[in-house]
C-alpha cells in the first residue's frame, strides 16, 4: 500500500530521468519540488500495526506544526509514508523506493528493531540520514554514521526493568520468555538476564517463540515448573496479550514483567484482564505534568478523536522535530538543492549535534555513537491504563 500524502511525488518520476538514475545508481532526487521531502517507513498493516499508524500520527503532527508556522527555509515539509507490513524484506524495499525514486532527503523509522536493521543499510549507502524514534536495540545504529535514534537502548531498558524486579518486587529469580524472530527481543532479553543476575538474582528457567506462535502452554508450563519470582516477557504487544492469558489459564499468578513492546492499547483488548498489575519499562508517562507532555497529550487528542498518544506517537514526534531542528541549523542550501550529497552531509552533520532537544519523552541527547542519552520510565497496567510508577536515568544502570 501506499500511502502518499503529497500525491504528485508519485506521478513526476519523468520514465528518463528514472532510467538515468538506475544508471547512475544514486540517490533518486528525481523529484523536484518546491517542498522538502521526508521519507517515513512503518508497520501501518500486519500484526504490529499500531507501531506504524501510532508512529505516523506523531510524524504528522509535527509536520503540521512547522507548516502552519511557515515551514523550513520558506519550504513546506512534506512526507511520503510506506507500509511496509511490520515484514524485513518489505521494509527494505520501500526505503530503497523512498530513497531512489522519491528522492526523500531523509527517512523516519522504523519501529521494531528488526526491519529498522533491514531498512538502515540502504539508507547509509546513499548517504540518506534515518532516524528512527524507537527501535531500541543497539545493533540498529551500527550500520553506520548516517543511522540516529532519538530513543535509549535495550542494555539500559532491559537493566531498568531487572534492577526494578530486584529492588521495588525483591524478586530472587525470574524466568525469560523470548520472541527469538526479534532482535529486540533477543537483545532485551540478555540485557536484563545480565543485569538481574549481577545484582545476585538467578535464572530459573528460558523459554522461547517465535513471530505468529499461536500457542504457549509448553513454555509456560515449563516456566511454572521452575517457580520464578517474576516472568520477563520482551515481546510485542500482539504475543504478549495471548501469553498473559495463557499463564493465568495455568494458575501461574507471578509478576509478568516487560518492554516498552508492550505499549499499545491493543495490548489490553488481547489481554483480557490477565496483565492486571504487571509493569513494562517505557519511554514515557502521558501522566507527566510537565506542560510539554501535556500540551502534547491534549493537542494530540484533539486531532485524533479523544485517543490518547503511546509512546509511538511522542516518540515520532520527538524525532520528526529533531530532524526539523537539523534542517533549520543546517540551513537553507546555497543551490537550493536539498537533495545533493553534501547537503545531506551537513543535514547529518546538524542531526548529529543534537543536545539537549525538549522532547514530550525527555531531554534529548544524541551521543558519538548516535543514540539517545535519556530516562526511561516504569508503568503499572491497571485496566486499559498505564500508571507512573517510576523514572529511571541512566546513571542509575550501569551498562
Ligand atoms: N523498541 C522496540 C524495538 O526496538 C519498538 C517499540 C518502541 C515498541 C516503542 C513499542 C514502543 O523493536
Amino acid at each position: 500500500m501506499n500511502l502518499s500524502r503529497t500525491g504528485k511525488w508519485m506521478s513526476v518520476a519523468l520514465p528518463a530521468v528514472a532510467a538515468a538514475l538506475l544508471i547512475a545508481g544514486c540517490h533518486g532526487g528525481a523529484t523536484k519540488s518546491s517542498g522538502i521531502l521526508i521519507g517515513e517507513y512503518g508497520a501501518l498493516s500486519g500484526d504490529t500495526a499500531t507501531f506504524g499508524t501510532s508512529t505516523d500520527k506523531g510524524v504528522r503532527m509535527a509536520i503540521d506544526e512547522v507548516n502552519s508556522k511557515g515551514g523550513v527555509g520558506g519550504k513546506k515539509v512534506q512526507v511520503k509514508v510506506y507500509d511496509d507490513q511490520g515484514l524485513p524484506p518489505q521494509a527494505k524495499t520501500v526505503v530503497t523506493k523512498l530513497i531512489e525514486q522519491d528522492g526523500a532527503i531523509a527517512v523516519l523509522g522504523e519501529v521494531a528493531s528488526t526491519n529498522s536493521m533491514a531498512a538502515a543499510p540502504e539508507c547509509q549507502k546513499s548517504k540518506v540520514p534515518m532516524i528512527t524514534p524507537a527501535s531500541t536495540n543497539v545493533a540498529v545504529t551500527k550500520t553506520g554514521d548516517y543511522i540516529f535514534r532519538t530513543c535509549f537502548i535495550d542494555p539500559f531498558q532491559g537493566g531498568v526493568m531487572a534492577s526494578f524486579a530486584t529492588k521495588s518486587l525483591h524478586a530472587k529469580t525470574a524466568a525469560v520468555l523470548t520472541d527469538v524472530s526479534q532482535d529486540y527481543s533477543k537483545g532485551l532479553a540478555a540485557a536484563f538476564k545480565n543485569t538481574f543476575t549481577r545484582l545476585g538474582g538467578k535464572i530459573v528457567a528460558e523459554e522461547s517463540y517465535e513471530k505468529g506462535a499461536a500457542d504457549y502452554h509448553a513454555q509456560l508450563s515449563s516456566i511454572q515448573a521452575a517457580k520464578p519470582d517474576v516472568v520477563f516477557v520482551p515481546g510485542y504487544y500482539n504475543n504478549v496479550g495471548a501469553i498473559g492469558r495463557t499463564a493465568r489459564s495455568l494458575g501461574l499468578t507471578v509478576p509478568l514483567l516487560g518492554g516498552d513492546g508492550w505499549d499499545s492499547d491493543k495490548l489490553f483488548e488481547a489481554a483480557q484482564g490477565s496483565l492486571e498489575g504487571c509493569y513494562f519499562s517505557n519511554h514515557y508517562s502521558i501522566e507527566n505534568k510537565d506542560p510539554r507532555v501535556q500540551e502534547f497529550v491534549a493537542a494530540y487528542r484533539k486531532q485524533n478523536g479523544g485517543e490518547s498518544p503511546d509512546a509511538m506517537a511522542a516518540l515520532a514526534y520527538d524525532a520528526t522535530k529533531i530532524l526539523i531542528a537539523a534542517f533549520d541549523k543546517a540551513g537553507s542550501p546555497a543551490d537550493g538543492d536539498y537533495s545533493s550529497e553534501e547537503y545531506r552531509a551537513k543535514l547529518r552533520d546538524a542531526i548529529a549535534a543534537t543536545k539537549d532537544f525538549k522532547g514530550v519523552t525527555g531531554d534529548i541527547t544524541l551521543g558519538p555513537d548516535r543514540d539517545a542519552i535519556k530516562p526511561a520510565v516504569v508503568l503499572q497496567i491497571h485496566g486499559s491504563e498505564r500508571r507512573f510508577v517510576a523514572t529511571v536515568n541512566p546513571k542509575d544502570i550501569p551498562l
